[in-house]
């Protein structure tokens, strides 16, 4: 094992990517070499890369290191990688890990705060960048961590944390006093893992979907109805929360049409059609402040003990319904990249790959 690839995309456009071949990099002191094993690919990882600027997604991993040039960027992704050569003693060979990764054969960090749960990335350039995305979770002292559950962890684990985050943001504010929420791309993994957590429980959950996802989002029987966009003017709700995950301007604009004032509040979750739209949107979403939040109310243990019942609840759910596609190395990597961005994947389907 003497070399190592990154898997990169034009920052600019989106549908060219390249890979590097680099040599492999030896952790200096107090740095971990991790090799990346498995990794998921869903509509949030292009969000990431549509929004690497604005939002600084593209400075986790940055492409010079990589011998890349800087109109490139490596869109980050979630997943598993093991511990492989290691100066700090805290953290040992053989140690698997569950974190944000490079779309990359390997990654060298600079653990710090080492305890049963794992670690945080100390490295320079993270050190400005939103806490959570730094935490490296060790698979051994994991409540949620289950060997024959790792692709649904691969794919569900952060879109989880979010829809988890979004329902408790949703019930802590009283559902802002509606009576029904609406979600744009309810057929998305982070949408649809948002209402499983919120259905039976108070107002409404109306899915607006394609006309060719709306078998699907109905099948998953998480919202109370399913109504194609072209149908948005026969929405009958009186006062609702509308939750937009696609970020299409039309959607916003037909809802705001149809609802007027009984529209209470309009909350930019995702932007699954590649559009930022979140300044028209009252207000954004972004997981981590709701963390915050829940980490004062309730402790970083009960934070963890909350999200994994309800990650157990949702297992069950979505284990049933999922199909795993799964791809290797670089080139599945560029194919679930592409299949994903050109929205040729159905929503039954999530790419993992095998790194
Ligand atoms: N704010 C946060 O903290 C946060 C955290 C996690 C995720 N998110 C966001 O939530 C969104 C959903 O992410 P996900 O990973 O759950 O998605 P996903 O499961 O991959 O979503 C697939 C669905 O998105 C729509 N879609 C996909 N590609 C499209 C394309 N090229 N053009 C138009 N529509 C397309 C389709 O839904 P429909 O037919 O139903 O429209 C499709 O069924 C992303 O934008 C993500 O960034 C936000």
């Amino acid at each position: 094992m003497s070399s190592s690839w990154s898997f990169a995309v034009a920052r600019d456009d989106l549908e060219q990517t390249t890979v590097v071949e680099k040599e492999l990099p030896e952790p200096a002191g107090g740095e971990v070499l991790l090799r990346v094993d498995r990794v998921g690919l869903t509509a949030n990882n292009v969000t990431y890369a549509v929004l690497g600027d604005a939002m600084r997604y593209w400075e986790f991993f940055p492409p010079e290191p990589r011998g890349l040039a800087p109109q490139w960027g490596l869109p980050p992704v979630w997943g598993f990688a093991d511990v492989v050569a290691s100066t700090v003693p805290e953290v040992v060979v053989g140690q698997r890990v569950y974190g944000y990764l490079p779309p990359a054969g390997h990654l060298v960090v600079r653990p710090e705060r080492v305890d049963g749960q794992g670690f945080r990335d100390a490295s320079e350039h993270r050190a400005g960048l939103p806490s959570p995305y730094n935490a490296y979770r060790a698979t051994s002292g994991d409540p949620v961590y289950r060997a024959d559950e790792e692709d649904l962890l691969t794919l569900f684990r952060p879109l989880f944390f979010t829809s988890f985050m979004l329902a408790d943001q949703i019930i802590d504010n009283d559902w802002y006093g509606a009576s029904a929420l609406v979600f744009s791309s309810a057929s998305s993994k982070t949408a649809y893992a948002a209402a499983a957590e919120l259905a039976g429980r108070g107002p409404r959950l109306v899915g607006l979907t394609s006309a060719g996802n709306v078998e699907f989002t109905r099948s998953l029987g998480c919202y109370d109805d399913v109504v194609p966009y072209a149908e948005i003017n026969e929405l009958a709700v009186e006062s609702v929360v509308y939750l937009d995950l696609s970020g299409d301007p039309g959607t916003r604009a037909a809802m705001r049409a149809r609802l007027g004032d009984r529209l209470v509040r309009d909350i930019a979750v995702g932007l699954t059609t590649q559009t930022p739209n979140m300044e028209a949107a009252g207000e954004v979403f972004f997981a981590p402040v709701q963390m915050r939040k829940r980490r004062e109310d309730w402790g970083r243990d009960g934070l963890d003990q909350r999200f994994a019942e309800a990650w157990r609840r949702f297992a069950d759910i979505a284990g049933a319904r999922l199909e795993v596609r799964t791809g290797k190395g670089p080139e599945g990597l560029r194919h679930a990249w592409l299949e994903v961005l050109g929205g040729r994947t159905p929503p039954r389907a999530g790419h993992v790959i095998e790194m």
